[in-house]
């Protein structure tokens, strides 16, 4: 195990399973519909890619990178764009892929922006939750498990971009990020 990780939540066996459960879920719910996933870079990015091969239906897929958090482990709260879409989704059923939905900042404004776009449909999945630290509104529609209020990092999560490559998710020890707030 990474020594700066405090403790394994879930193994990547686990994480595994879970995503299956999700992928078949979304696959009863989307059929006959035009399947879109659009990941948020960058923290999605390994979700995404196994939660795809978990779809049995024809889907694409697209990416957006939004940043609210700069290298701090809580949300600066102003959403920032960094890149957008590169196609109309008008005729398609948007689900957006997110890996974990907190302060529901992000997810809120994302909403809001592609809702006025006109989709067939827009969702949410997420991969993790933290329902005690919602500031705002958001309702995901396929979410795959709450966490506690800690920061957690690996399968794609990062702290100041390092251990998205950890296979499971750990809590990153507090000596971590508090020495450098
Ligand atoms: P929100 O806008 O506060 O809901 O923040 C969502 C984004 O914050 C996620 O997409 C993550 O990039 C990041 N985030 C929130 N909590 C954590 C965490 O515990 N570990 C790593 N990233 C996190
Ligand atoms: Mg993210």
């Amino acid at each position: 195990m990474n020594s700066d990780i405090e403790r394994v939540l879930y193994s990547e066996e686990f994480l595994h399973d879970t995503v299956k459960r999700l992928g078949e879920q979304i696959t009863e719910d989307y059929k006959g519909k035009k399947l879109l996933l659009l990941g948020i870079l960058k923290g999605s990015v390994v979700f995404l890619t196994d939660l795809m091969r978990c779809i049995d239906l024809p889907c694409e897929i697209d990416f957006m990178a939004v940043s609210t958090y700069g290298n701090g482990v809580k949300s600066s709260g102003t959403v920032r764009i960094i890149k957008d879409l590169d196609r109309d989704i008008r005729d398609c059923d948007v689900l957006i892929v997110e890996d974990i939905l907190d302060s529901g900042m992000t997810l809120s404004y994302l909403m809001e922006l592609l809702y006025a776009r006109d989709p067939g449909s827009i969702k949410i999945c997420t991969l993790f939750d933290k329902p005690d630290r919602r500031k705002v509104d958001v309702f995901a529609d396929y979410s795959g498990l709450c966490v506690p209020d800690e920061f957690i990092v690996g399968y794609g999560l990062d702290y100041a971009e390092k251990y998205r490559n950890l296979p499971y998710v750990g809590i990153l020890k507090r000596e971590i990020y508090e020495t450098k707030e």
